[in-house]
């Protein structure tokens, strides 16, 4: 327990150093089997939206993420992110927030730490985790949006070894494409190609994972006759004939899940799909208490985004600085 009453602010240069992509997979890891044991408290994210949905990309939305998350991290906090997707444009990142940890026994703040890119770290984790489980190794992974976001997807897979045959890169703005292939170069000897269109991208790849911003159902259900494995990362990509297809449908976490007008919660919403319709939360697989992948199946794992994944890797990078 942290007994400095000083608050500690950790800048996004220090957690860029300290926080190791193994750090943030295990960290995920803990806060997953944390979720699946119900050793966490985790209330539903409020979203804040100063122009309403229609102007999210100009005027933004906010996120607040609270959770506890129990021993071993014995950790409570909230996560405050912006994500204006027109900050792009500006050559800004899109999401900036902050990681306020509070003391278990005492309540105080005792860190406040920026979170872009531990955000990322965290979400490439949960990628990395998920690809571990339920993925189709030794085949192609084709990723959709080549932003921070599957920037640190590409990083996390390919650190973890998780044998993909090829990479495939799309960005509707080719540059960040070509950007993040001179980039994944430099580290790892898998083949990548840019595909210079969404079709060539996805049809006859095994894996898909997305991670762009504004569209909705823009992946032609058609296309997919190949794909064992979908990582909507951004939520919408899909459409619902191909969530409704899968031979299994898995989710961090049903009740965030469905929310926000997202696909998932579209279908939910218009019964076409049911609690006991989901194969599992992420973290019972992950807790060894349901299977992954069984065979050639096509596994559709829709993953929100969780508070006790950001607190939990959140905890790390305040102790991995508190033990120096
Ligand atoms: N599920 C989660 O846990 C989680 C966590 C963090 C972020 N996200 C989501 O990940 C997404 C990406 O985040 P980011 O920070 O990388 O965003 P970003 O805006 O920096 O990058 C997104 C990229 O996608 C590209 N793009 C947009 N539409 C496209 C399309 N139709 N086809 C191909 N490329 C397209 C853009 O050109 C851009 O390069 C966001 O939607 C964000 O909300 C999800």
């Amino acid at each position: 327990m942290p007994m400095n009453l000083n608050m500690r602010f950790i800048s996004e240069a220090e957690v860029a150093e300290r926080l190791t992509r193994a750090m943030a997979f295990d960290s995920v890891t803990a806060a997953l089997i944390a979720h699946y044991r119900k050793n966490c408290d985790q209330p539903l994210k409020p979203y804040v939206r100063p122009g309403g949905r229609d102007s999210e990309r100009e005027r933004g939305r906010y996120i607040a993420m609270p959770a506890y998350v129990g021993e071993p991290v014995d950790a409570v906090g909230i996560k405050w992110i912006a994500s204006v997707p027109a900050n792009v444009d500006r050559m800004l990142p899109r999401a900036s927030g902050v990681v306020i940890l509070n003391d278990v026994t005492t309540g105080r703040p005792y860190a406040i730490i920026d979170c872009a890119t531990l955000s990322a770290r965290r979400t490439g984790a949960v990628a990395a985790i998920a690809f571990a489980h339920l993925g189709l190794r030794g085949q192609s992974l084709s990723l959709i949006g080549c932003g921070p976001i599957n920037r640190e997807v590409a990083f996390a897979l390919t650190e973890t070894n998780l044998s993909i045959s090829q990479l495939r890169l799309f960005d509707l703005n080719q540059e960040r494409a070509e950007n993040l292939r001179c980039e994944l170069l430099c580290n790892t000897d898998i083949s990548i190609c840019i595909c210079t269109s969404l079709k060539s991208c996805v049809c006859g790849s095994t894996n898909i994972i997305t991670a762009t911003t504004g569209a909705k159902g823009y992946i032609d259900p058609n296309w997919l006759s190949d794909c064992r494995f979908a990582l909507p990362l951004s939520l919408d990509d899909f459409c619902s004939e191909t969530l409704l297809a899968a031979d299994k449908i898995v989710v961090d976490d049903f009740d965030q899940s469905n929310r926000e007008e997202k696909l998932f919660h579209h279908i939910v919403r218009q019964g076409l799909l049911h609690r006991e319709q989901i194969y599992a939360e992420l973290g019972e697989i992950v807790a060894g208490v349901k299977a992954g992948r069984a065979g050639d199946e096509m596994i559709y794992c829709n993953c929100m985004g969780m508070a006790v994944e950001d607190i939990a890797v959140a905890k790390a990078v305040f102790d991995s600085i508190e033990q120096d």
